[in-house]
Parts: structure tokens; C-alpha cells; sequence
């Protein structure tokens, strides 16, 4: 099965993808084309320019957030929020299918 993805950009605008599992969020929208999303490091959580919301009902199915990544929130262009994650670090499995990440206004 090929988990469900949704990225909801700052204006609103949806995309629905279908991701491999395995696969990051971050890596899948430089893939599909989802503007919103820079990842200029490569996923080595080195940047926060992956910076994104992540919906309230499936902030609690996450890894928690790591030491490195918890530094790098304090430095994301839009100010971190609680349900602030960087996308690199999100890797897709079969009980994230259907999840919702809001896009910031800004990365840099
Ligand atoms: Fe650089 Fe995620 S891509 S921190």
C-alpha cells in the first residue's frame, strides 16, 4: 500500500500524493514538484528550510522530535509552533497513510 500525503501550501492550495514508504516528506515534494518545500541540505537536518506544521491529530503517530532537529526548529524562517516539524525527519510508513502537513509562508 502507498501512503497518502497532503501538503497544504500557505495559500491554501492542496496537493494529494501518494509516497512510497520509506520515503521522506520532504524528499517526496522536491519530487512532486511541491513548491513550499526547499530541503537545501539534503535531508541531513542541517537547514530547516523543511520546515512545516504538522496536523494536530497526527503530531502524536510521529517519532519524537530529536535534539538535533528540536536546535534547528529554533532557527525555521516562519517561527516554530508547537506543531512544528522538519519534514526531512519524517519518514512514511503504513500508519501515516492520510497525513496532513501545512506548508510555512517562508522558508528562508
Ligand atoms: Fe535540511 Fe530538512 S532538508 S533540515
Amino acid at each position: 500500500m502507498m501512503p497518502k500525503l497532503s501538503y497544504i501550501r500557505h495559500d491554501g492550495t492542496r496537493t494529494d500524493v501518494e509516497v512510497s514508504t520509506g520515503a521522506t516528506v520532504m524528499q517526496s515534494a522536491l519530487e512532486r514538484g511541491v513548491d513550499g518545500i526547499s530541503g537545501d541540505c539534503g535531508g541531513a537536518c542541517q537547514c530547516c528550510t523543511c520546515h512545516v506544521f504538522v496536523e494536530e491529530a497526527w503530531l502524536n503517530k510521529l517519532p519524537p522530535v530529536d535534539e538535533m532537529e528540536d536546535a534547528m526548529l529554533d532557527s525555521t524562517a516562519e517561527p516554530r509552533r508547537a506543531n512544528s516539524r522538519l519534514s526531512c525527519m519524517l519518514t512514511m510508513a503504513p500508519e501515516l497513510d492520510g497525513l496532513v502537513v501545512h506548508l510555512p509562508a517562508s522558508q528562508l
